[in-house]
């Protein structure tokens, strides 16, 4: 993990309640940052468990500003900011149709599965199997039985339930996958982390009719994609 920190593992010793008020305490500091701000996205935060995705010797430290290792290659569950960071840029909101590359723990999903309600649909892509095992036993103990996940290259996107409103690429990527902007509705938003010269940029992307823009949110640190649109 480039540029982070990562506490050492340990045995948890933090109870429900302890990491209830530190969930309820990281909300109150992404307000008072500016990092959430929807309504929507805030009771998402407050009701998804951040610990039933991290792996038990790393559990204690769930609402650092950290990321934390999964199993897998290189796989990590991103810090806390980055998700109401990505969903916010995105304007994730009820019954949108969310494609996330990168499922890594299922927080992402998990989250997000909050945000589109009932009458959206989340469909999550992982292409390390060991990660993959991990977050479908994590949101299946949980209880996400309609977060449709798929163990493949998310650079070539999931044509099968294309069109989709977002996409929210968790990796690193030279450039965005074109699949992904092909798998866009017109008016649709993408959110990936994009490798510039000085390191990485957050990327919003914006499908129109004939055309799409895009601009630099700010700079962030990820690890990097895998597969056909990955660095090699
Ligand atoms: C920063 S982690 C994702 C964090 C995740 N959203 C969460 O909530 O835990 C990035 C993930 O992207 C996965 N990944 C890398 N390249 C990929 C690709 N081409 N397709 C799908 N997943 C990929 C990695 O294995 C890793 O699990």
């Amino acid at each position: 993990m480039p540029g982070w920190i990562v506490p050492p593992p340990r045995e948890p010793l933090k109870g429900r309640g302890e990491l209830q008020r530190e969930r309820e305490e990281k909300v109150r500091w992404l307000v008072r940052h500016g990092f959430l701000r929807s309504e929507r996205i805030k009771v998402a935060m407050l009701k998804v468990r951040r610990e039933d995705f991290i792996p038990l010797l790393y559990r204690d430290y769930a609402y650092q500003e950290v990321p934390l290792p999964l199993p897998g290659e290189s796989a990590t569950i991103s810090c806390p900011h980055s998700y109401p960071l990505f969903y916010e840029a995105l304007g994730l909101d009820e019954g949108h149709r969310l494609l996330e590359v990168g499922l890594g723990s299922g927080y992402g999903a998990a989250l997000a599965r909050e945000i589109v309600g009932d009458s959206g649909l989340v469909v999550s892509l992982e292409i390390d199997p060991l990660t993959f095992d991990f977050a479908r036993q994590n949101l299946a103990a949980v209880g996400y039985r309609d977060i449709v996940l798929v163990n493949a290259d998310g650079g070539l996107g999931w044509p099968e339930l294309a069109p989709y409103d977002r996409i929210c690429v968790t990796a690193a990527c030279p450039q965005v996958p074109p699949p992904l902007v092909e798998q866009l509705v017109p008016g649709g938003l993408l959110a990936a982390p994009v490798i510039s010269a000085e390191g990485q940029d957050l990327v919003l992307v914006e499908k129109r009719e004939t055309e799409t823009s895009s601009r630099v949110v700010c700079q962030v640190l990820y690890v990097s994609l895998r597969g056909k649109f990955g660095e090699e």
